[in-house]
């Protein structure tokens, strides 16, 4: 009995041997590559706290140099239920009205001069280029000394937009191979820190893109909860048939 659990023990240990020394040895070879294309989204418009979040993420980020010229400021707040002191105080700005499209105080003719390219209005991002592409986009800036940014991006190499958020995220660098002539991206290194933690970036840019999602279709988030009530609906009017049928039919026999 003792020599069994001893062998077992042993045998065990010889099979884990193999793994320990290779991990070891790749703490010093390179880090593994990142593989950005494949990050996903993971939003959700029926949750509405998320969208209120990514409502204000837009206002505050992203609205000085995009619009959403079909959305209409009083339709965000009562699709997303933001009450109507909120949307004043927080959302709405200054000399706007409740009842305006969601414009951009930024003239795009000014814009593509100072850009090379001007804003393009965001109501149809989400659909035309998927949740999965935007949050890519925003999780993808580097820095380029040889971009008049002085930002690239892997989603949207040579992007006009400037890296407009690495306030919260932080400044990182991207290490690329060389492949023959091509360069192959491995992985970033942070060189500043940003005020927020890579999480919570994470979160803050998937609210954005649930958002934005939101925006492409904004019938969506009420016709997920107007289901229930179509079902219940079909039910009450089945029952009703059923008792007009046997009111008809009740004299026939
Ligand atoms: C300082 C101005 C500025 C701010 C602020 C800004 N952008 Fe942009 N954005 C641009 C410009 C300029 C372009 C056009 C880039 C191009 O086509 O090369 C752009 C393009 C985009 C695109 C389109 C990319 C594509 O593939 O066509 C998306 C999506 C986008 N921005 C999202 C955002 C979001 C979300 C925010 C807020 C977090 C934001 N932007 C804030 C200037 C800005």
């Amino acid at each position: 009995m003792r020599k069994a659990t001893i062998a077992i023990v042993v045998l065990s240990l010889a099979a884990t041997l193999p793994a320990l020394v290779a991990a070891a040895e790749s703490g010093t070879a390179a880090p593994e590559v990142v593989h950005w294309e494949s990050w996903r989204a993971g939003n959700s418009v029926s949750d509405l706290a998320s969208l209120q979040r990514g409502a204000h993420d837009f206002m505050s980020y992203c609205n000085g140099c995009h619009s959403l010229q079909y959305e209409r400021y009083q339709r965000m707040a009562d699709d997303l239920k933001i009450p109507t002191a909120v949307l004043v105080s927080d959302l709405l700005p200054p000399a706007s009205n409740h009842l305006d499209y969601i414009t951009s105080a930024m003239p795009s003719g000014d814009a593509a001069v100072w850009f090379g390219k001007a804003p393009p209005d965001l109501s149809l991002i989400a659909r035309s280029k998927g949740p999965d592409y935007i949050y890519q986009f925003l999780k993808t800036f580097y820095v380029d000394p040889t971009r008049s940014t002085g930002s690239n991006n892997l989603a949207y190499p040579n992007t006009a937009m400037p890296a407009v958020l690495s306030s919260l995220e932080g400044v990182k660098e991207a290490t690329f191979r060389s492949e023959g002539d091509e360069k192959v991206f491995q992985h970033f290194e942070s060189t500043v820190p940003g005020t927020l933690t890579s999480a919570q970036y994470d979160d803050f840019v998937r609210d954005t893109v649930n958002f934005l999602d939101y925006v492409g279709e904004p019938a969506q988030a009420a016709r997920r909860s107007m289901g229930k009530w179509v079902v219940a609906f079909l039910v009450l009017l089945t029952a009703l048939s059923w008792l007009l049928k046997k009111e008809y039919w009740k004299d026939v026999h």
